[in-house]
């Protein structure tokens, strides 16, 4: 099944997750790990790839460097059947990379480069502009991860799509910069062109400033069309006015959840477009990053049917739930 593409602006880069490692090496000492791999990662190249496997095009727009990583970037979305036309590649400059070590008990300690996310910004996500112009919905991602595309800078972007009639979804994630009032105020002063808003728990409660997840919601959910809050092994809640639903998310063994909540955003936003009610988007959301998260060593994104299978699993298909 194919659905209409997905305009996703953002965050693209690779991750290197090298491991186990025991400990970290002493200067000039060698220690060998038992495994080294690329991963197509960032916000946006997580979001592709569940994209692709519902059946959706992706349309990114991001900016990668004319290096090595660069060559292995495009090759894999290439392969994966995903069109590179809005990834620009920057002469001179490297490909973001997320150096990922991870220790025998699955935790993690990451090193990043900005790279050519530090050129990212609204010129080249207007460059593409015809790129996105059919795409019903687009999800602008990263913002406070890359310097030049932050909320106050892409406001002008998110109003232009929206009045095209274009959903806007916004995903900025954990904002590296401390959550200061620069943050707060460039955030709730985009956020009335926002459709969909879908941060996680900790990064609702840091941009209020608030301790009570429903007070942080009315807060939110005041400015912005829909707010989706991803809340981990709680699942997810939807807000929209005095509205509040909250979908559990099923029990699963987690196995590595870098990317769950960039995967919960293309699932909501594929329920949402095809109809779903708020509870069933939620659910559909919940089981997909469930199905993701919970496979050890190297993934593979779940189809429509093998999500609609985990929801039914769960007792979670817009039906009540069998005794
Ligand atoms: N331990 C878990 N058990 C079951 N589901 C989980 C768990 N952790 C995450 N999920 C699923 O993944 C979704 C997104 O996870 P989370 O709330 O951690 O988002 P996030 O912090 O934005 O993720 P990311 O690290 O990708 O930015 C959750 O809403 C839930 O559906
Ligand atoms: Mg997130």
């Amino acid at each position: 099944m194919s659905d209409a593409p997905l305009a996703i602006v953002g965050n693209l880069n690779l991750d290197l997750w090298v491991g186990p490692v025991e400990r970290f090496p002493r200067t000039d000492e060698e220690l060998l790990a038992d495994s080294a791999r690329l991963e197509l990662a960032g916000s946006a190249g997580y979001m592709l790839q569940a994209a692709l496997a519902l059946g959706i095009e992706p349309r990114v727009v991001s900016t990668i460097g004319d290096d090595a990583f660069g060559d292995v970037l495009r090759h894999e979305m290439a392969r994966l059947g995903a069109t590179v036309r809005g990834v620009e590649t920057l002469p001179g400059e490297e490909t973001s990379l997320g150096i990922i070590f991870v220790a025998p008990d699955g935790s993690r300690a990451i090193l990043s480069t900005l790279g050519a996310h530090k050129a990212m910004d609204p010129v080249v996500a207007r460059r593409h502009d015809a790129f996105v112009a059919d795409c019903p919905a687009a999800i602008l991602c990263g913002a406070y991860l890359l310097p030049r595309f932050g909320p106050d800078a892409i406001r002008p972007y998110a109003e232009h799509l929206r009045r095209r009639g274009q959903l806007v979804a916004f995903d900025p994630s954990w904002d590296p910069a401390g959550w200061g009032e620069a943050t707060r105020t460039a955030t709730f002063r985009l956020l009335p062109a926002v459709d969909v808003y879908l941060p996680n728990e900790f990064e609702l409660l840091a941009l209020t400033g608030r301790d009570s997840l429903e007070e942080a919601v009315v807060e939110a959910a005041a400015v912005a069309g829909e707010v989706v809050v991803k809340r981990g092994a709680a699942g997810a809640l939807y807000a929209r006015g005095d509205e509040r639903i909250a979908a559990p998310a099923p029990p699963v063994a987690v196995s590595n959840t870098i990317g769950a909540g960039d995967v919960f955003d293309v699932g909501y936003l594929y329920a949402r477009r095809r109809g779903d009610a708020p509870r069933e988007r939620l659910c559909f959301a919940n089981a997909l990053a469930g199905l993701v998260i919970s496979q050890p060593g190297r993934r593979t994104y779940p189809s429509v049917g093998e999500v609609e299978t985990a929801m039914r699993r769960a007792a979670c298909a817009g039906e009540e739930a069998p005794a």
